[in-house]
């Protein structure tokens, strides 16, 4: 190859070299404008369609926020509720519950017990379902409950009727609240028979009463039961 020929391709290389290391250097220094936009005068995430892979924001938590918001705020989640805190009020006019109880509600739909307890004041309350619906119920088997024996105080359901096994469902009930504590179901309206047939599900516990409420707008019997001992 020619000298000068060599030499002018030597050149290029290096141009090429130094070209192509400032374009990685200013990549490098440069953040993409898409993946951070700290100064959204007038932010409106949900509104917001992601506009580029590494858009992070957290749009779903927000939505849920905001999907939360219209749902507590129904006619009918609000008189739901207000079912709940009279019952739960009675039962703490009663002794048992306090503020500092820690409360399991097992099928605990979208959370109305659990939002009348916090209302109330007691703020340890745990709520599960076979669907979750956050920050108010966890995801949990009633019929397999992923917790330790004895860790509650309290335990509710209003949809005992509803269990597959009722017996394994009370079992697990029965397991998770301390002996001593307090586990109350909410079954269909029914008479002295059948209150009877609901307390024999219960192995470890002693009957201590029976009243008939209005619950979600649905009339229901209300069993208390109190834990005796844990084998
Ligand atoms: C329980 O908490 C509620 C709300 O915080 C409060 O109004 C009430 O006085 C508390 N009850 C007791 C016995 O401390
Ligand atoms: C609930 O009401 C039904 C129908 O009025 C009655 O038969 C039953 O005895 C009541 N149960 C209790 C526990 O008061």
């Amino acid at each position: 190859m020619e000298r000068h020929i060599q030499i002018f391709l030597n050149k290029l290389s290096l141009a090429a070299i130094t070209i192509a290391t400032l374009t990685l250097l200013l990549l490098y220094l440069q953040t993409p404008e898409t993946c951070v936009d700290q100064s959204d005068p007038n932010p409106k995430p949900h509104t917001r369609f992601p506009r580029s892979t590494c858009d992070f924001t957290h749009r779903s938590y927000i939505s849920l926020d905001k999907r939360n918001r219209r749902i507590w705020s129904t006619n009918a989640w609000v008189r739901a509720v207000s079912s709940y805190t009279s019952l739960f009020k009675t039962l703490q006019g009663q002794n048992h519950i306090s503020n500092h109880s820690r409360v399991l509600i097992v099928s605990a739909g979208p959370g109305h017990a659990v939002m009348a307890l916090n209302d109330l004041g007691v703020s340890d309350v745990t709520g599960v379902e076979l669907v979750d619906s956050p920050p108010l119920v966890s995801r949990a088997d009633p019929h397999n409950l992923p917790f330790f024996d004895g860790v509650f105080d309290f335990g509710f359901s209003g949809y005992l009727d509803r269990a597959l096994f009722r017996g394994r469902y009370v079992g697990e009930m029965e397991r998770t609240v301390r002996s001593g504590g307090v586990c109350v179901v909410a079954v269909e309206e029914c008479g002295t028979r059948e209150v009877e047939d609901v307390v024999k599900l219960f192995k470890r516990s002693k009957f201590v009463n029976a009243k008939n409420v209005t619950l979600a707008g649905e009339m229901m019997t209300r069993i208390v039961m109190r834990l005796t001992n844990h084998p």
